[in-house]
């Protein structure tokens, strides 16, 4: 592959990296400091999410390393790149949702980035990680979306 574009994709893979890292350690912080009447569902929910946050670091880091450059790798480098931002612990359920929502908007947007910059070089592989990703990320904000409404809504009609 072209060592001119695999660069470019590859230093948009350590920003996506390291918004990885901060949203798996906000999804650890809310799971370690969730209260109220919702803590059995979401205590259980967040740790789902962020065992699987934990796989897309480490699959993100060896892309980077299949494509035989170096991964940052030092949470100093994370916070300094990383487009997610930390947040507080004494928080309402609710609006930890809405965080990780708009966290979810960062990813994807960062998602599609790579997958995008990956397509100008040729790069199927990244392409193709990115676009699961993407999907499945799409699907955990539909299921956070539908835990905000109320129990008599729905969605839009077709
Ligand atoms: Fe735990």
């Amino acid at each position: 592959m072209d060592t001119k574009k695999t660069t470019d994709t590859v230093k948009e893979l350590n920003v996506l990296l390291a918004d990885y890292h901060l949203y798996y350690q906000k999804l650890r912080n809310f799971h370690w400091n969730v209260m109220g009447k919702n803590f059995f569902d979401l205590h259980i929910k967040f740790e789902e999410l962020y065992d699987d946050a934990k796989l897309k670091v480490d699959e993100i880091a060896e892309r980077i390393l299949t494509l035989r450059f170096q991964p940052d790798s030092n949470l100093s480098d994370y916070l300094e790149v990383s487009q997610i931002k930390e947040s507080a612990s004494a928080i309402a359920d609710s609006e930890m949702i809405k965080i990780l929502l708009a966290d979810h908007g960062i990813l994807l947007k960062q998602l599609r980035k790579v997958s995008e910059i990956a397509e100008k070089g040729g790069d199927e592989g990244t392409i193709d990680l990115m676009g699961g990703y993407i999907r499945e990320l799409e699907k955990t904000s539909w299921m956070l979306d539908a835990w905000k409404m109320k129990t008599n809504e729905t969605l839009k009609p077709v």
